[in-house]
């Protein structure tokens, strides 16, 4: 922002609660939900949705499991009023799901509202007006506040008096006054109870109080002390529910949710991934999944959240961003190679589905909702030796020995940072091929071949091509790759020593390739370690291919 502009701003006053209780408080059982997606005017999608999009959203919520979906604003246009009359038309409202209404507080849309509803076994009627001062004064032309609270109570007197048009459907009324967290503390109250007191709700048959934070102006403690201060001040609590319901203008949508519960509020309005109006609405996948993670039980079912954001994304045309919790393309990736370690060695030592979950860097499993490990680890020039050596090992079954990994994870690494790319799974097995496996640029390996064998001697030959030339070496030694060792050096190349071996098979018994992994380091240097890996169906052959691929690696990079 302009250093110029500060001036135009002034701080948001805190309320003075001073024996708030919500700080202290844990959060241990889910809210009633309410979702607000299908408000398509008011959650001001560039494109709004038709009545298939509708029709196809509402049964996602629907399969999700909302039993409280607000369904639109009937007397806002026909498409809204329309979709309502499909829902009921096509029966697709199921028994144990009360669909929600959305009126403001002006006669011909109540009347309207009650048109939209004939058939609905069981809905929601949501009033709703401006109380704050900003609003009395600016949208109202200076209304006062007995003026404001009139609207209030007039539109709650008008419903009552048109329940009788809709006998067979079961009508709860919610309240709202809109821009509640800019509303003066005590106003808002006499608003609430002078609706209370025309509605006359009882604990048997509770009515719904919203308190909007409309736009996000202060910070969530606050909005948790206005909440809070509303609850313990409200006449007959008993008789109402306190409902949530939050905006995202600075970003902490959730989190004042989440704070507004622990101070005492009952039921939460909010869309999928967030979507609504500017930054949005409250992100119910959110603060399900929060809960959740905390061993909450919800009673929406995110289990596979990938079909949540397809259909999600078709209806509304909006996309869910790559950062975004839970369902972001990125949030289980790890690309650093510290992160990717840990949460390896998080991974391997879950043995036990019962065991609480405990994995560096990730607040929950993946698996839970429906996505892959495989997204976890993937590999860039941030990535470590661990991460590298996980994917040669999930993906292609390659067991590389742990002090292998920094070799390998440094090459790779620096072909990411030389393309400026991630590198997919594909190109790092071919990467690791090209530089490690059965390398034949100094040595080609052509035949091999053991001459005779006792317990304690193997006796090779090994036809091979050196820069070039044909050649064929012999030599002895306690194993395979030892005559091997022994060859070499008698054909002068002795400035090397064999410092590591392993092996290990691929594939089943019938159709198994051996793999080899062999570390030598150079005589003039010993300090320095080179690798080479060997592929064959002989175990033998892996063996000499490993080493042969070591020692090329290292003539290569010697006098690079
Ligand atoms: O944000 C808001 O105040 C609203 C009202 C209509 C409840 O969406
Ligand atoms: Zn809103």
């Amino acid at each position: 922002m302009k250093r110029s502009s500060i001036k135009k701003y002034k701080p948001f006053q805190p309320i003075n609660l001073k024996d708030r209780q919500w700080p202290n408080r844990q959060l241990t059982k889910a809210p009633i939900w309410c979702s607000v997606d299908l408000r398509d005017g008011n959650q001001a999608l560039p494109v709004p949705m038709n009545i298939a999009q509708k029709v196809e959203l509402f049964k996602q919520l629907v399969a999700i499991g909302f039993k409280e979906i607000e369904v639109g604003f009937p007397s806002a246009s026909d498409t809204e009023f329309n979709f309502l009359r499909k829902l009921v038309d096509d029966e697709l409202i199921p028994d144990d799901v009360t669909v929600q209404v959305l009126v403001q507080a002006r006669e011909p849309l109540i009347r309207r509202t009650f048109e939209s509803l004939s058939g609905v076994k069981k809905a929601i009627v949501h009033l709703y007006n401006s109380t704050s001062a900003l609003q009395r004064r600016i949208t109202f032309n200076n209304a006062s506040k007995e003026d404001i609270k009139q609207i209030a109570v007039n539109g709650t007197k008008l419903i009552k008096s048109l329940l009788n048009e809709v006998p067979d459907t079961e009508i709860t009324f919610q309240y709202s006054p809109e821009s509640f967290s800019d509303t003066e503390e005590d106003y808002a109250v006499a608003v609430c109870e002078a609706v209370m007191d025309n509605w006359g709700p009882t604990p048997d048959h509770k009515m719904i109080l919203n308190l909007p934070s409309t736009v996000e102006w202060n910070l969530p403690n606050t909005y948790a002390d206005q909440v809070e201060w509303f609850c313990r001040t409200i006449k007959n609590r008993d008789s109402v529910i306190v409902c949530l319901h939050t905006h995202n203008d600075r970003g902490t949508g959730t989190a004042a949710t989440e704070l507004g519960l622990l101070a005492g509020a009952d039921r939460v309005e909010g869309t999928l991934f967030g979507n609504g109006e500017r930054t949005g609405n409250l992100d119910l996948t959110t603060v399900a999944l929060n809960l959740n993670s905390h061993g909450i039980q919800t009673g929406l079912d995110f289990s596979n959240i990938e079909e949540v954001k397809r259909v999600y994304e078709k209806t509304t045309g909006m996309n869910v961003h790559q950062r975004h919790p839970y369902a972001g393309e990125l949030v289980f990736t790890a690309f650093s190679g510290s992160h990717q370690d840990a949460i390896k060695k998080g991974m391997d030592l879950r043995s036990d589905a019962d065991v609480k979950w405990a994995v560096p860097y990730l607040t929950i499993d993946p698996v839970d909702i429906g996505r892959s490990y495989e997204a976890i680890i993937r590999i860039n020039s941030q990535s470590g030796k661990g991460g590298v050596a996980y994917i040669l090992k999930r993906e292609f079954d390659y067991d590389l020995p742990k002090k292998m990994h920094p070799e390998v994870g440094l090459y790779i690494n620096g072909l990411a940072d030389q393309y400026g790319r991630e590198l997919s799974f594909q190109e790092i097995q071919s990467e690791f091929q090209k530089e490690f496996v059965n390398r034949k640029d100094i040595i080609n390996l052509k035949r091999y071949h053991i001459k005779k064998m006792t317990e304690e001697e193997v006796h090779s030959i090994v036809t091979l091509s050196y820069k070039g030339e044909d050649m064929e070496l012999e030599g002895k030694g306690n194993g395979p790759i030892n005559s091997v060792v022994y060859a070499m050096k008698q054909q002068g190349w002795k400035d090397f020593d064999l410092e590591q071996y392993r092996s290990h098979s691929i594939g089943n018994s019938s159709a198994s390739i051996s793999i080899s992994y062999i570390q030598i380091s150079l005589k003039s240097d010993p300090t320095i370690k080179y690798w080479g890996c060997g592929e064959h169906t002989s175990i033998r052959r892996s063996g000499v291919n490993a080493l042969i691929s070591a020692y090329n690696r290292a003539q290569i990079l010697m006098n690079k």
